[in-house]
């Protein structure tokens, strides 16, 4: 039975260690070493824009300060999301949604949308994040697959756009995660790798859903994950895991 018709390795944050995270150069450099799956992160700016970014202050990644959540569009896309990575990224924007998605599709390269809420907008953000990526990837040939840590943005991203598939992230297995799946209709639980036992991914399989496994960046746990049957990992090593690592390995 196949559980995921998706990648199998996927570049994290667009282009893991090689471009700076969730921008398009990130998703380009991802595309240009072979990876036909990206994963980035989706947050609102304050005025309801969804923009790629992982955390929920603008120091890290931007040269910006203060909260996305406080930071409207006008300001956010005067940002530069690259000289922290590098000189040579020092026209980077901090991208929009729309703006990744459109790049996802000139490359034809798949998307988990990583719905990435600031604290107390789980649910706008899912709500937002999945009717825009509903709109963008409308009549595409895989449309993305929507994953957090959050159930209520889950939850909000399931009424809005029902059809878009789910994914729930977790770091350890909860006891109920049998119920969070069912209840949240996810096709897929996302564990942090170093939580995963081949009892739980054949309990996952066994419950009729697909287990992706976050961050694997070295080969033996790449080769252990998928030993173990693991349908998909994330990686920020695009150099040492290859896009068809899983397929080397049978
Ligand atoms: O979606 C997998 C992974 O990206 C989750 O963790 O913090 O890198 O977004 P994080
Ligand atoms: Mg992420």
């Amino acid at each position: 039975m196949t559980f995921w018709p998706y990648p199998r390795v996927i570049a994290h944050r667009g282009g893991g260690q090689f471009a700076p995270e969730n921008t398009l150069s990130a998703i380009r450099k991802g595309h240009s070493l072979g990876f036909h799956g990206v994963e980035f992160d989706v947050m609102l700016s304050q005025d309801g824009v969804p923009v790629l970014i992982h955390d929920e202050t603008l120091e890290r990644t931007t040269n910006g300060h203060g909260r996305v959540a406080d930071t409207p569009m006008r300001l956010l896309a005067e940002l530069n999301a690259g000289s922290w990575f590098s000189s040579a990224f020092a026209h980077e924007p901090v991208p929009t949604l729309e703006a990744a998605a459109n790049l996802c599709a000139a490359l034809g390269v798949w998307a988990n949308v990583e719905i990435k809420p600031a604290s107390g907008h789980e649910v706008d953000t899912g709500r937002l994040g999945a009717l825009l990526a509903q709109r963008l990837w409308c009549g595409a040939p895989r449309p993305p697959l929507l994953s957090s840590f959050q159930p209520a943005a889950l939850d909000a991203a399931r009424h809005a756009a029902p059809e878009l598939p789910r994914g729930l992230l977790i770091d350890n297995l909860p006891p109920d995660w049998r119920m969070q799946l069912q209840a949240l209709e996810c096709v897929s639980l996302h564990c942090n790798a170093k939580h995963i036992t081949a009892d739980i991914v054949r309990d996952v399989h066994n419950a009729g859903y697909a287990i992706a496994a976050w961050t694997v960046n070295d080969a033996a746990t790449a080769r252990r994950m998928f030993a173990w049957n693991v349908d998909a990992i994330f990686t920020d090593r695009l150099d040492i895991i290859s896009p068809d690592f899983a397929a080397g390995l049978v």
